[in-house]
């Protein structure tokens, strides 16, 4: 009787594990309409790390409907966007620049990536934007990381 509860308790913590894991792990969508499925992504400061996986839910190819998830403070958005618009494909994002907190590589119709960080570099309440930087997209795929 004592073993079977072990049991039951261990398939208990192994249920519980996945929803405490996922706090820090965010979804994000983007499609070929050039726009992700949130204005707004948060997770708590409790986490250490924080891994972020787009997927394109499209089906254009990423030469013509990439998409790419990069994060920045928000004063920083528009001057890395249009940096990143300079430094060209594949990826859209100036190579070095400590403004970049976190970016994924970019990804086209059908594919999902994802990026992990470290979230000692940012400040809970602080002011934080996501967006994608394939040209043209900032202006419409963008929206609030917020660290709680
Ligand atoms: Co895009």
């Amino acid at each position: 009787m004592k073993r079977l509860t072990l049991v039951i308790g261990l398939i208990g913590l192994a249920a519980a594990a996945p929803s405490f894991a996922q706090e820090c792990d965010l979804r994000i969508e983007g499609n070929d309409q050039i726009q992700f499925n949130t204005k707004e992504m948060r997770v708590s400061s409790s986490c250490e790390q924080v891994t972020v996986t787009l997927v394109h839910v499209g089906k254009l190819p990423a030469n013509i409907m990439g998409h790419n998830w990069v994060l920045t403070k928000t004063e920083d958005y528009m001057p890395v966007a249009q940096a990143g618009q300079s430094a060209g494909p594949p990826n859209y994002v100036p190579a070095g620049d400590e403004r970049v907190i976190a970016a994924t590589e970019v990804v086209g119709g059908g594919e999902e990536t994802s990026v992990t960080f470290d979230l000692s570099r940012l400040e809970p309440g602080g002011d934080y934007t996501f967006f994608c930087s394939f040209p043209g997209h900032f202006a419409l795929m963008n929206g609030k990381f917020i660290v709680e």
